[in-house]
């Protein structure tokens, strides 16, 4: 368990106590770093700490007493959940009951509670983009079950934020189970003398540090509850991504557009995933974060 507790304050000034599950993922890293300031008592929870998706979840975080719970655990195996009936059932269990459960215990102690969806609840032939209040639609299991989510989370009511994200990266953890993303894929191809990129599917790329700042503002102004589009402003598909990737690192590996169809894939993806961010101030461009993420591994 991670307590960063820094300074203590004041006493007329309590601390907000911010349960964090999920703390050693992209976002979950990135969560905890945001939230280390004199304000907060962050505790962070991986699967060793609780198994979110266990019976006593609901009581486990209810004991701890927190102001605010994030939810940064996610089934991020789109294809796997595509094909595999146990897949598909365990993607459901974190991504569908878990939320659900989690809203419902914040909701009997008060807490703020955040959840995180992602742009695969949309059909993904929107081409001017999909605002918050658009219709889910979504056209893979994974997609469902974070629709399915928001729904259990809506359902409870209560003080929450349900935050689409979407093609994140960021500095990921250091565990067996870790996804690559797409960002630190190609900076392993990056001498690589021809690499093949998808030349479809539109969406907004995501630093997770900027995720995290973006969950912190809206819990600390206090915008209204309700579900927020925390992408990247702007958008790209994966050839252009990997071509500005290339271009910041200064390196020429020549790059190949295909289809789609050319990587056969179990889940379909939406073509074009958009998210608009009608509700806050745009975050920064997705090409000045890859700039920002780039240089921090230099
Ligand atoms: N990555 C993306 O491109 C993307 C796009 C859209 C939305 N999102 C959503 O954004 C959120 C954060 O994503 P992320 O990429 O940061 O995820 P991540 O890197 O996979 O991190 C998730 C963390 O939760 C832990 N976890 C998984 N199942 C658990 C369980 N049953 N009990 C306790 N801990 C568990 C994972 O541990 P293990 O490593 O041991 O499994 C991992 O440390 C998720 O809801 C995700 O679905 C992500």
């Amino acid at each position: 368990m991670m307590n960063t507790k820094k300074l203590s304050k004041p006493a007329e000034t309590p601390l907000k106590k911010v349960l964090i599950l999920g703390c050693q993922g992209t976002l979950g890293q990135a969560l905890v770093a945001e939230f280390n300031l004199p304000e907060y008592i962050v505790v962070g929870w991986d699967r060793n700490e609780a198994d979110v998706t266990s019976a006593q979840i609901g009581r486990r975080v209810i004991a701890q007493k927190p102001d605010i719970i994030i939810n940064a655990t996610g089934y991020n195996a789109v294809d796997k959940a595509e094909t595999d009936e146990a897949e598909k059932a365990k993607c459901f269990q974190l991504n569908s009951f878990t939320p659900g459960k989690l809203a419902k215990a914040s909701k009997e102690i008060g807490a703020i509670f955040v959840n995180y969806s992602s742009d695969y609840v949309f059909r993904g032939d929107k081409i001017e983009g999909y605002a918050e209040n658009d219709r889910p639609d979504p056209i893979s299991v994974y997609g469902q079950s974070k629709w399915e989510g928001e729904k259990f989370v809506a359902v409870v009511g209560g003080k929450y934020y349900v935050i689409r994200p979407s093609r994140l990266f960021g500095p990921s953890d250091k565990t067996a189970n870790a996804k690559k993303s797409f960002v630190d894929i190609m900076v392993e191809k990056k001498n690589d003398g021809k690499i093949k990129v998808v030349n479809e599917e539109e969406g907004c790329p995501t630093y997770s540090l900027d995720l995290a700042y973006f969950t912190r503002l809206l819990v600390e102004q206090k915008k209204p509850y309700g579900i927020y589009h925390g992408v990247n402003s702007g958008s790209c598909n994966w050839y252009g991504w990997a071509g500005e990737i290339f271009k910041i690192l200064n390196k020429q590996p020549k790059l190949i557009p295909v289809l789609a169809s050319e990587f056969p894939r179990a889940a379909k993806r939406p073509l074009y995933s958009v998210l608009l961010n009608t509700k806050t101030e745009p975050m920064r461009s997705w090409q000045e974060a890859l700039v920002a993420y780039l240089s921090s591994l230099a």
